[in-house]
C-alpha cells in the first residue's frame, strides 16, 4: 500500500493560476474525496500526478519519491467519460491487454484479462465485445479494469460516475469500496457530488478555487464544516436531495 502526497502544489498556466500551494496526503489504502465546484481544479490537481499538468511550485511524492511517470505506472487515471475513454475499435480484451505492463503470451494473457474483468465484475465472455455494445457502466467498469492492468498502487478517480445513470451509481460506488478493501489501494476520489462522497471517502478535501479552504474526516468535515464555502456547497446539495 502507498502514499501519494501533493506538498504546496502549485499549477499555472501562462498567467492563469490554476492550483495555488495545494497540500494533500492520500494515506495507504484509504479513500479521499476532493469536493467542489466545476472550474475549482479537482481535474488539474490529479492531472498533475500523473504527469499531465504542468507543476509549477511544490513537489508530489508516491511513497516519499517523485511519481514514476515512465514504464509500470503506479498511478493510474479513471476518467469521467467511459464513452470517449475507450477505443471503440478494440475488443474489451484489447484494450485490456494494452494496458497490461508485459507482454505475455497468449494463454497467460487471456486468463490476466478474465481476472482484472472478474474484479470489476464483468463476465469473462465481454472480452469479446466493442465497447459499443456495453453500456455506460459496464463501459466505466472495463476503465477500471484497464487502470487495474498496470497493477497501480494509487487510482485517481474523477467523476467516475458523473456520466452514469443513477441508477448505475451505486452499483460502480459498491465496486470502488469493494476495491479498496480487496486490492489495498489508495484512491482520490473526485466528484462535485457531495453524496457520492459522502458514500466511499473515509476524508475529504474542499478545494475552492485553487485552495484546499477546509480538510478532515467526511463525516465531520460533511457533518460539522468549519468553512463558510464547505457550508455554501452543503446548502447548495441539499435542494438537490429533497426533490429526489
Ligand atoms: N490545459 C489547460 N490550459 C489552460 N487552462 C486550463 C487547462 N486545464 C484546465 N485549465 C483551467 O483550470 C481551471 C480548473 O480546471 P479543472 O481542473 O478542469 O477544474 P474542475 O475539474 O474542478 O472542474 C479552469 O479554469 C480551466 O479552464
Ligand atoms: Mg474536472
Amino acid at each position: 500500500m502507498s502514499v501519494l502526497s501533493f506538498h504546496e502544489v502549485s499549477v499555472r498556466y501562462g498567467a492563469h493560476t490554476v492550483l495555488n500551494g495545494v497540500s494533500l496526503e492520500v494515506p495507504a489504502g484509504r479513500t479521499v474525496g476532493l469536493v467542489g465546484e466545476s472550474g475549482c481544479g479537482k481535474s488539474t490537481l490529479a492531472r498533475a500526478a500523473v504527469g499531465l499538468a504542468p507543476v509549477t511550485g511544490g513537489h508530489i511524492l508516491l511513497d516519499g519519491r517523485p511519481v514514476p511517470n515512465r514504464g509500470r505506472r503506479p498511478v493510474q487515471m479513471v476518467f469521467q467519460d467511459p464513452y470517449s475513454s475507450l477505443d471503440p475499435r478494440m475488443t474489451v480484451g484489447e484494450s485490456i491487454a494494452e494496458a497490461l505492463p508485459e507482454r505475455l503470451p497468449k494463454k497467460a494473457r487471456q486468463a490476466e484479462i478474465a481476472r482484472l474483468l472478474a474484479l470489476v465484475h464483468l463476465d469473462a465472455a465481454r472480452a469479446g465485445d466493442l465497447p459499443g455494445r456495453l453500456s455506460g457502466g459496464q463501459r466505466q467498469r472495463v476503465a477500471l479494469a484497464r487502470a487495474l492492468a498496470a497493477r497501480p498502487e494509487v487510482i485517481l478517480a474523477d467523476e467516475i460516475t458523473s456520466a452514469l445513470d443513477v441508477s448505475v451509481q451505486g452499483a460502480v460506488l459498491n465496486l470502488i469500496r469493494d476495491m479498496r478493501r480487496d486490492l489495498g489501494l489508495s484512491m482520490l476520489f473526485i466528484s462535485h457530488d457531495l453524496a457520492v462522497v459522502r458514500y466511499v471517502a473515509d476524508h475529504v478535501a474542499v478545494l475552492h478555487d485553487g485552495e484546499i479552504v477546509e480538510q478532515g474526516p467526511t463525516a465531520r468535515v460533511l457533518g460539522d464544516p468549519r468553512h463558510d464555502y464547505t457550508r455554501h456547497l452543503l446548502a447548495a446539495a441539499l435542494p438537490l436531495k429533497e426533490q429526489t
